[in-house]
């Protein structure tokens, strides 16, 4: 469904614009439906440019992106919009991802009338439809994002995310903002979610051991590019690269 094929972007703020950074040096994956590929790595590794760069809301210096067949940064108007209802990116910060203006039920309301997938009061129906998938009740509907808590935030940015029907949802260290028993339920409900809709998830994060527990592969970067990558249990059993096995050992308590 996607494939990602040496991805490379080079940002120029060294002295004088001169060195540049290889933020993201050919980087290449595929992901299936249903699938989870977990990016792992420290820091400024360029986790996030690539996520950015798969949503296309930033143009590589080289490589490609396809999904499903569809070149992501050679698509015309009519395929860039599929596109943009198809791939979904969902942030670290919840708070900072909705606007502080609107309502819950506007903000779920916005993507259907936007991609016109639903009309007059089939919107509000599709708002309770999504708040319910999320475990958040129609009480939520007249609050404002600030009038939430964090959790309960992240699970209206991945309401959003889904009410567009996308097949791949990008997560930018969705739980790393959370307390660790709300991020165990939004992990929760992200694995349930992507059972019921097949969707690929792309699954950013620092923590080995919350990439341990939703990924089916994982790609382990290091300076922009990736040094090792397999399934979740051969990379976090039998770590090949001194960098995963330097990332495992700094702090992880690991069921294994
Ligand atoms: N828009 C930009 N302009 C210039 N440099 C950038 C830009 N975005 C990222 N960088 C640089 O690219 C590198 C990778 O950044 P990126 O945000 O992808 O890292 P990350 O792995 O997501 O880090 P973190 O775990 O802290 O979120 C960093 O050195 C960063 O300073
Ligand atoms: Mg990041």
């Amino acid at each position: 469904m996607l494939e990602v094929r040496n991805l490379r972007k080079h940002f120029r703020n060294g002295w004088l614009g001169r060195r540049p950074v290889k933020a993201v040096d050919n980087v290449s994956f595929t992901i299936a439906p249903g699938c989870t590929l977990g990016l792992a790595g420290e820091s400024g590794v360029g986790k996030s440019t690539v996520g950015r760069l798969v949503v296309g809301l930033m143009r590589p210096t080289g490589g490609s992106v396809c999904f499903e067949d569809l070149d992501v940064f050679r698509a015309g108007r009519e395929k860039a919009r599929y596109l943009r209802r198809k791939m979904q990116i969902v942030f670290q910060n919840p708070d900072g991802a909705l606007n502080p203006r609107m309502r819950i039920g506007e903000i779920l309301a916005e993507p259907l009338q936007v991609h016109r997938l639903a009309k007059g009061r089939y919107v509000k129906e599709r708002v309770a439809g999504l708040l319910e998938m999320v475990g958040l009740g129609l009480e939520f509907y007249h609050r404002y994002p600030w009038e939430m808590s964090g959790g309960q935030n992240q699970r209206v940015a991945i309401a959003r995310a889904l009410s567009v029907e996308p097949s791949l949802l990008v997560l930018d260290e969705p739980t790393s903002a959370l307390d660790v028993s709300v991020q165990a339920q939004v992990l929760q409900l992200l694995k349930a979610t992507q059972q019921r809709m097949k969707l690929g998830y792309l699954f950013i994060s620092h923590d080995l051991d919350v990439i341990y527990h939703i990924a089916d592969e994982i790609a382990v970067m290091h300076r922009g590019r990736i040094v090792e990558q397999g399934p979740a249990a051969t990379v976090i059993g039998t770590p090949r690269h001194s960098y995963t096995v330097q990332l495992l050992s700094s702090g992880l308590a690991l069921p294994i």
